[in-house]
């Protein structure tokens, strides 16, 4: 059974789809051992809790440097003993220490093809922002491994999705969560959970 924490920062969508993959079976051998957030007020926390999840919230702005953040942050995803961290819309940047102790075993969801639309500054709106100004008709979003750089790591699952005429920002956000984000994610996990993934450097290989 491969144990997962979830981090989250806001809506939670992602989250949703993952709890709704474990219950309905796209998701096998795989449990949810916690969903830690940095934001209190983050939906994403009441999905957890009317799941019956454990969840907490840590936050930078609670420590007085982030040095003191980083060390306890990783003190309690330690204490949850997971094989897998799943970053779903999570926005503090991941302490290089917690790349180290997980190496290869945290992935993040982008609302992008990387190496489109990615690396800082590019995270939510701001990804379909950027998209839209550069007239692409093809984005998507993109399941990688995560690595001590922003939106670096190997990739792992990616799947397009159409820009279409009269598109905001918010709208093409939400096709690429529907047509994308919410169905490579839960298989993402469900591929590491049953030994399907294997990382080469920068490459992945799926059996
Ligand atoms: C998602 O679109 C996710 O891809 C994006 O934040 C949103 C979170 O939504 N992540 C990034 O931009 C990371 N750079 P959610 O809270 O509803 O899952």
């Amino acid at each position: 059974m491969l144990k997962i924490a979830v981090l989250v920062s806001g809506g939670g969508t992602n989250l949703q789809a993952i709890i709704d993959g474990v219950n309905n079976g796209t998701i096998t051998n795989t449990k949810i051992e916690v969903v830690i957030s940095n934001n209190q007020n983050a939906y994403a926390l009441e999905r957890a809790q009317k799941n019956k999840i454990a969840n907490l919230c840590i936050s930078p702005k609670d420590f007085e440097t982030r040095a003191a953040f980083n060390e306890e942050f990783l003190r309690k995803l330690d204490s949850y003993q997971v094989d897998l961290v799943v970053l779903a819309g999570f926005l503090v940047v991941i302490p290089p220490e917690m790349i180290a102790a997980y190496k290869n075993r945290i992935i993040n969801i982008h609302p992008s093809l990387i190496p489109s639309f990615c690396g800082t500054g590019y995270y939510g709106l701001k990804v379909h922002e950027g998209a839209l100004n550069r007239g692409v008709k093809i984005t998507g979003a993109t399941v990688h491994i995560v690595d001590e750089g922003t939106d670096t790591g190997p990739i792992l699952l990616q799947k397009a999705v159409e820009v279409e005429e009269g598109d905001t920002p918010e709208i093409l956000q939400r096709r690429v969560m529907e047509q994308a984000e919410w169905q490579i994610l839960p298989k993402a996990i469900d591929l590491i959970a049953n030994g399907r993934v294997r990382v080469e450097g920068q490459k992945t290989y799926i059996k």
